[in-house]
């Protein structure tokens, strides 16, 4: 079977979180850093009334956990590429469904649920191949909810010099809404989380999209 497309040593920034899973929980880094674009996409779930979920990326799981503990859904995934992320994952919850699979090749059937969401995680991806993914284990009409650091920001410019942009890259909001339009979905809100401390501490974007077709 052709391998789906990733962005160049993407095994290696996995294999990296495999180390960086046990300090990741940390509950400053959680709460300052985290939890904002979490209780936001929460949000946008319990309002959409949505049931069949996917987390990419979910590193520790929180979020996914989060998601089945306080919306009781028919099912969650939470799914990542490091292993070492997901074992933290699956000591925080038996319920959530756990994959270790790339976001550019979930291996869940077409269709198969209502909304994608990914925090602090797309900058890894190939955008168009984790994108056409998305939208192929979509349903019609389905739900995607991405947050990522905005590279306009001042912080966020010196996370991504030149050589690192093959590792990890962050789209400008209006990069990020082209790139999610082109992939086959309307672009319905954009705008940066809402958090407890000044945005340009953790300048970060919410897009939220609708599959349209
Ligand atoms: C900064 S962590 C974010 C974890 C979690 N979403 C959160 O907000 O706490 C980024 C995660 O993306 C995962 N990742 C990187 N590239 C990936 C890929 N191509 N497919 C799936 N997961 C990937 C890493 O293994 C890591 O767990």
């Amino acid at each position: 079977m052709p391998q789906a497309p990733t962005r160049a040593f993407n095994s290696l920034v996995t294999s990296g979180w495999n180390r960086l899973a046990r300090v990741y929980n940390a509950p400053l880094v959680q709460r300052v850093a985290y939890q904002p674009p979490q209780d936001e996409i929460i949000d946008q779930l319990r309002r959409a009334g949505i049931r069949r979920i996917a987390d990419v990326g979910c590193g520790t799981g929180i979020l996914a956990s989060r998601i089945q503990r306080e919306l009781v859904p028919e099912v969650v995934y939470g799914c990542d590429a490091s292993i070492g992320m997901l074992q933290q994952a699956k000591a925080r919850s038996a319920e959530v469904d756990w994959i270790n699979r790339q976001a550019e090749d979930l291996g869940l059937p077409d269709g198969a649920v209502d909304a994608v969401v990914s925090t602090h995680a797309f900058h890894f991806f190939d955008h168009a191949a984790a994108l056409a993914e998305f939208h192929r284990i979509l349903a019609p009409g389905g739900l995607l909810a991405i947050v990522l650091n905005n590279p306009r920001s001042r912080f966020a410019r010196l996370l991504q010099p030149q050589p690192i942009q093959s590792v990890a890259y962050f789209p400008s909001p209006a990069q990020m809404r082209l790139l999610v339009e082109d992939a086959g979905f309307l672009v319905t809100e954009q705008r940066p989380v809402r958090r407890p401390i000044p945005a340009i501490l953790v300048p970060d974007v919410l897009t939220i999209a609708r599959r349209v077709d």
